[in-house]
């Protein structure tokens, strides 16, 4: 499988604003001060790719209307005969380098964030890709605009967002009241017990002790790294039906050698797709991966 990289953007001079919402609901993380540093550290790296990878790999699995094409999504050239677009909302979607894919797709993609600067970079992304007529950006914490937009999307992702909000349920309900009947949801969290096999691996004991997970202000390790079994009792009080999981970076973020990280990336992406769905691999990742269709029964 190829991966879409996006070309390396210059940092702009003059940047926008801070959002006016510096927190969205109380207490959840707006990324503004952190939008640049996300980029270099995640996007633009393997880590980046792994996620990316296996999202795709995982849609074009789960949900194949999303992904109607075999391998790379270099799309120019392909036959949108076959796609049905889908109404997909990217909650908490930052620089929509995953939605930017689906709206290459030919799907019609909502992003909504309270950061503004996360929001400038994935309009620059949107026209890097020559998408931005399918994608629309609203400055909006999840939980106002699913309020707003009840039973309007096909699909929503909300990724590596429920790490950092103060009221993980509310946030959920508020995801599901705005799936069409029969929608989708596709969440990523991050899994602490990611976190504790680090530590364990690197002899930080104490930290295990004194369950110590939280990441200092101003980094990128989430406010509140999830349990999986708090997630999976959250989702179960929603109207859904639970289809598949699988875990990111099962095993890259582990290799201790910061060189070795970077080394036989082809191998490496590789293996991650192939562990991502197999135990005990799968609850090893850095992040889970859950997808549900909304269900009354
Ligand atoms: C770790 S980033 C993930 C971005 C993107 N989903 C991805 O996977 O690359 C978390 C994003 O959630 C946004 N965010 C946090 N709380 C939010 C809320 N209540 N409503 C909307 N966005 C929120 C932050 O501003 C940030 O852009």
């Amino acid at each position: 499988m190829s991966i879409r990289r996006f070309p390396i953007l210059p940092k702009p001079k003059n940047l926008p604003k801070r959002s006016s919402i510096p927190n969205g609901k109380e207490g959840d993380r707006n990324f503004d001060d952190l939008a640049h540093r996300f980029k270099r550290n995640v996007y633009d790296r393997l880590k980046g790719d792994i996620r990316l990878a296996v999202l795709q790999r995982d849609l074009q699995q789960w949900l194949p209307e999303a992904f109607n094409f075999d391998g790379a999504v270099d799309l120019h050239g392909g036959d949108f005969s076959a796609c049905k677009p889908l109404k997909i909302l990217d909650a908490g979607g930052g620089q929509a380098q995953f939605s930017c894919l689906l709206a290459e797709q030919g799907h019609q993609v909502t992003v909504c964030d309270i950061s503004s600067e996360m929001l400038s970079l994935a309009r620059d992304n949107a026209a890097q890709l020559q998408v931005e007529d399918r994608m629309t950006f609203h400055l909006e914490s999840i939980q106002d605009f699913c309020a707003e937009h009840p039973q309007s999307f096909d699909l929503i992702l909300c990724h590596a967002v429920v790490e950092w909000v103060v009221e993980p349920q509310l946030l959920l309900e508020r995801l599901v009241s705005s799936l069409k009947n029969d929608g989708h949801l596709s969440l990523t969290y991050y899994n602490v017990n990611g976190i504790k096999m680090k530590n364990l691996l690197r002899a930080n004991f104490q930290k295990i002790l004194d369950e110590d997970y939280q990441g200092y202000r101003g980094s990128l390790t989430p406010t509140f790294p999830r349990q999986p079994e708090d997630v999976h009792q959250w989702l179960a009080k929603l109207p859904l039906e639970l289809l598949a999981e699988s875990g990111i970076r099962c095993f890259h973020d582990y290799i201790l050698e910061p060189d070795q990280r970077v080394l036989e990336p082809e191998k490496q992406l590789e293996l991650e797709l192939r562990f991502s769905q197999q135990e005990p691999w799968r609850s090893l990742g850095r992040y889970i991966h859950v997808f549900s269709k909304q269900s009354f029964a």
